[in-house]
């Protein structure tokens, strides 16, 4: 096995959840897996369980609950016995307590209802979550948002601050959604930012279009289109760690090799400069 690299984070929401892309991860290095209640049909803790019980006490592991199994398809609640019950539900069906539990797009319940309704809903999750961190049900807990511009709306700076903020990152999250997430996380005091979905979940042509080496500092720009996008993904916005989906062990160790890359941050800032003077002509 490799050093382990505690920057990559194995994402399960597209993947098969075969042995052996668990078990490539581990050789390579890669020691932490990102899931969710709701991934692979509300079946991932289960299959984890199942076709990976020697492999998944190697790794830490994140989980998501706020998605629910309802008539052939899933809602979404922030219910706080809900959540907690389905904390439970997780650590029995993975045999384990997950390390990190996070609110999984709380976003989706908070859009119909009014700042002060949504401010107490998304309090009293959050205060589920904490218990459960403090009664040994996982070790820290956060908030996983595809979209956090609903979050910035409640105003969340009297709420319990998460230990981890999971954000999109990357080429292909706008300048608003940037925005709002680095003012969110400041008022919110998130121990440590990760970011998700650094392809969009794919969207290949985007880099035959687009060629991001030139972020990368000049004796790291031998790498391919897709490691720049994904090493570059760690600044937009700044993250401590990365939840990025494959299947193939060998996408896997580019992306490993990828982080030995320098981002060249001046670039980055250029970038976001021109996007804020883009959106305001
Ligand atoms: N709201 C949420 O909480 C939320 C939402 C979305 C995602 N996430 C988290 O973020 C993780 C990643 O998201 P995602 O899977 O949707 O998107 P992603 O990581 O942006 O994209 C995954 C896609 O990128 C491809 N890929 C990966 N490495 C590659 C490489 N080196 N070269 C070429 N292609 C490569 C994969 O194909 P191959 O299999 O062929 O490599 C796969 O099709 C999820 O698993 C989950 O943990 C969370």
């Amino acid at each position: 096995m490799h050093g382990a690299d505690p920057r990559l984070v194995l994402g399960l929401h597209r993947s098969r959840h075969h042995h052996d892309i668990l078990t490539a991860a581990l050789d390579l290095g890669v020691t932490a897996l990102d899931t969710a209640a709701a991934y692979l049909g509300f079946r991932s803790h289960a299959v984890l369980a199942e076709t990976a019980a020697d492999l998944l006490p190697k790794f830490t592991l994140s989980t998501k609950v706020g998605f629910f199994p309802n008539a052939g398809g899933a809602e979404h609640s922030l219910d706080p016995v809900r959540l907690r019950l389905a904390i439970e539900r997780a650590a029995r069906e993975l045999g384990r307590e997950p390390d990190t539990v996070l609110l999984h797009n709380p976003e989706r319940s908070l859009t119909s209802l009014s700042p002060a309704d949504g401010h107490a809903l998304l309090g009293s999750a959050c205060t589920a979550l904490v218990d459960a961190a403090r009664e040994g049900l996982c070790r820290t807990w956060g908030v996983s948002s595809w979209d956090t511009r609903p979050l910035g709306m409640v105003g969340v700076d009297d709420l319990p601050s998460p230990d981890v903020l999971m954000v999109r990152a990357g080429f292909l999250v706008g300048i608003d959604l940037l925005d709002t997430t680095a003012v969110l996380r400041n008022v919110w005091q998130a121990g440590e930012t990760w970011g998700m979905s650094p392809f969009g979940g794919g969207h290949r042509k985007v880099w035959e279009e687009f060629d991001p080496r030139p972020f990368l500092r000049p004796p790291h720009r031998g790498l391919s289109r897709t490691q720049a996008a994904f090493r570059t993904a760690f600044h937009l916005p700044g993250a401590s760690k990365m939840a990025v989906g494959t299947d193939d062990p060998v996408h896997l160790a580019e992306l490993l090799q990828a982080l030995g890359a320098e981002v060249d941050t001046f670039a980055v800032s250029q970038y976001l400069r021109a996007l804020h003077s883009h959106r305001q002509s």
